[in-house]
């Protein structure tokens, strides 16, 4: 078995993975300098877009394709790759396709697409100017583009909602829900979803903070909140995107309406992973890599899953005990250490709140 990995960045967390299942590992990068580039068997620097690593998947006569990419820009040319790669060479990549990144990558299309599928989402409007607004402050005003609060703004007047137009002519203006954000992953192949436990993710404070400063939790408990419902509405989400790899997904949940709100979607490897494979023992990753060798099935899912609870603290320079090898697996860790120097972030389980808390202490 022979896969094409495109992109670095992430490659450390299934290096081990890859190793483990005798899989011979081609990487295309675009940045010379870029980490973990000393990992895989081959590596191949290519230009920035998805031709380079079209052309190496071809040249090296890969089984699959597997895109490990964070982020959203280059999201639609690995989908158009997708379409033309699978139809032209019969060469599987485990990525979303073109219709699911144009309806999760613009948060407009997004809020559409949750009304046609009947999935609820705070009321909203589109603006093009402060005099349009309609609906009562405070209100959440975001761009159709943007990932991790960029461009994002709660607005409690009609001056901050004209203070934001001084840098945009447009704006995604929702209602501010009070309540608890949670995330989700669910992982899709072939038309078989497996939404796995969701996340706590903290309250939305009126400063608009977003999560990555916050401290988050596994599995999600909020009182009044059926976590069945959470996976159930994912599920229907992904079903409706009808497409291949990892959907993440945010809602809010407002124990006053007592309603559970889908906020947006990302088709990408994502920040909720590393809690994700904390609580629940599945990690997204080393799914894709299964999605890429025919052993992802519902069934090969669910016999993984485990209870745990977990935690992750925004920690900046991590300084506790070393983690085991492989360190950014669970396999033989009940805590992983993962982002930048200056933004890490500390992922523990234990399988008791106790025992969370004790084993937090010790590393924290
Ligand atoms: N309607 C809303 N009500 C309250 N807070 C919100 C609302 N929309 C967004 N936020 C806050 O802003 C954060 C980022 O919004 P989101 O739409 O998820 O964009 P991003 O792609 O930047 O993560 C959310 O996680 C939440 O904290
Ligand atoms: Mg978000």
């Amino acid at each position: 078995m022979k896969i094409l990995f495109i992109g670095s960045r992430l490659y450390d967390d299934i290096d081990w993975y890859v190793r483990e299942k005798g899989i011979e590992s081609v990487l295309t990068e675009s940045n010379e300098e870029a980490i973990n580039l000393d990992l895989p068997d081959q590596v191949f620097i290519v230009p920035r877009g998805m031709d380079g690593p079209k052309q190496v998947a071809l040249m090296q006569n890969v089984d699959a394709i597997v895109p490990l990419i964070g982020i959203d820009p280059p999201l639609i040319d690995v989908a158009y790759m997708k379409e033309e790669v699978e139809r032209e060479y019969g060469i599987p990549v485990i990525a979303a396709n073109v219709r699911a990144v144009e309806l999760t990558s613009n948060k407009i299309n997004t809020k559409e697409f949750y009304r046609e599928i009947g999935i609820a989402t705070p009321e909203y409007q589109i603006l093009t100017g402060p005099d349009e607004l309609t609906i009562d402050f405070p209100v959440v005003l975001k761009q159709g583009e943007g990932q991790g609060g960029k461009d994002i703004k709660v607005a409690r007047s009609v001056e901050d909602v004209e203070e934001y137009f001084e840098d945009f002519d447009q704006a995604l203006c929702e209602e501010f829900i009070e309540g608890s954000e949670i995330s989700i992953e669910v992982l899709g192949f072939s038309g078989e979803y497996v939404a796995l436990p969701p996340i706590y993710k903290g309250e939305t404070t009126i400063e608009g903070t977003h999560p990555l400063n916050k401290v988050k939790t596994g599995p999600c408990m909020v009182d009044g909140l059926d976590n069945n419902l959470v996976q159930h509405a994912a599920y229907t989400v992904a079903r409706n995107l009808a497409s291949d790899g990892i959907f993440e997904m945010d809602f809010m949940y407002s124990a006053e309406r007592d309603q559970l709100y889908a906020i947006e979607v990302n088709t990408r490897p994502n920040g909720t992973r590393y809690l994700t494979t904390a609580t629940c023992g599945v990690n997204s990753l080393c799914e894709l890599v299964n999605m890429a060798i025919g052993e992802f099935s519902l069934a090969n899912v669910s016999d993984k899953l485990e209870y745990h609870y977990s935690t992750e603290i925004p920690i900046g320079n991590y300084e506790g005990p070393l983690p085991n090898e492989p360190v950014k697996s669970f396999e033989f860790n009940d805590f992983v250490v993962h982002g930048p120097k200056g933004y890490q972030r500390v992922t523990a389980r234990a399988d008791s709140k106790d025992e969370l808390k004790k084993l937090v202490e010790k590393i924290t």
